[in-house]
């Protein structure tokens, strides 16, 4: 069974699936994405990740390459013909196909690209031990809240990250403050218990896995607050997380050189991680 990707209107084989070298996503990194997850055949918060991709759109001034609908149909026999039960959902929107000339072009129809890849269910190591991160400057234009994919800062601190052994970095803004990582949302939990992640706004990604660990803290009575935190606070904190929907909450238990608390994935992280897991199991099913 050959990998199978979506370009503009076609389904290809994985292998030689190509778009224009005029595409504007090419030249300019003129498109935004969403990356799904597939979760034992159900498209994880899917309504919400549609609603994240319409409001980059918006706040670009691109148009949808389709209805919303007509991605819905594409992306379930997208996975239909991959026959993948778990993995990952990417859709790439660019302003389509001209010219090269910065200013939009006009009369041009948006590009879509989408792919589905397998992935493996949550390694337990990375629950069991937890992960390592390091903290790097956040270098990234002023909408890091738009999930464009030009992501250059990003992939320059996630290959530092693997340099030092990590598996993620987080970013500090000029004052100081984590605002979240390469490709996650920072979550700490206080000495007295409260869960903590930066505030939303034009400075982080508003992370769908983000909104969801929101309703189930509350759902399991963990105190939460919306507040910056320095990465002095995290490494004294009491537990350290990262959040997105490739890893659902995965435990940090290193920062740099520090070890977090006693060096084990705390009970909220673990707890949180659990409830998501059930939330997953609660979606509808994608594909039968
Ligand atoms: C910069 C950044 N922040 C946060 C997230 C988490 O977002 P989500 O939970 O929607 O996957 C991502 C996801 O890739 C990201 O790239």
């Amino acid at each position: 069974m050959p990998r199978i990707a979506y370009v503009n209107g076609r389904y290809l084989d994985h292998r030689h699936a190509a778009v224009h070298v005029e595409d504007r996503g090419y030249q300019f990194a003129d498109g935004v994405y969403e990356v799904i997850n597939l979760y034992r055949n159900r498209l994880i918060d899917e309504d919400a990740h549609l609603d994240r991709l319409d409001r980059s759109l918006r706040e670009l001034q691109m148009d949808w390459p389709m209805s919303r609908q007509a991605m819905k149909v594409i992306m379930r026999e997208l996975v239909r013909q991959n026959r993948y039960a778990t993995g990952l959902v990417y859709i790439q929107v660019t302003r389509g196909v001209a010219p090269r000339d910065h200013k939009f072009p006009e009369d041009v129809r948006s590009a879509l690209v989408m792919t589905v890849r397998p992935m493996l269910e949550f390694p337990a190591e990375m629950i069991e031990d937890g992960v390592k991160i390091i903290v790097i400057d956040d270098m990234r234009w002023k909408r890091p809240d738009i999930k464009a994919i030009a992501l250059l800062p990003n992939v320059m601190g996630k290959q530092m990250a693997a340099e030092e052994g990590a598996f993620e970095a987080w970013m500090r803004d000029a004052d100081g403050f984590i605002t979240e990582g390469t490709s996650s949302n920072a979550w700490i939990v206080t000495a007295a218990g409260t869960l903590i992640t930066h505030p939303e706004g034009q400075d982080i990604l508003r992370g769908i896995t983000r909104q969801e660990i929101i309703a189930l803290a509350d759902e399991l009575g963990i105190p939460f607050e919306e507040r910056k935190f320095t990465a002095d606070e995290a490494s004294a904190a009491r537990e350290v997380f990262m959040s997105n929907s490739s890893h659902f909450v995965t435990p940090v238990t290193r920062i740099g050189d520090v070890t977090i608390a006693n060096g084990k994935p705390g009970s909220l992280s673990l707890a949180l991680h659990e409830r998501y897991l059930q939330f997953m199991e609660s979606e509808p099913f994608a594909v039968p």
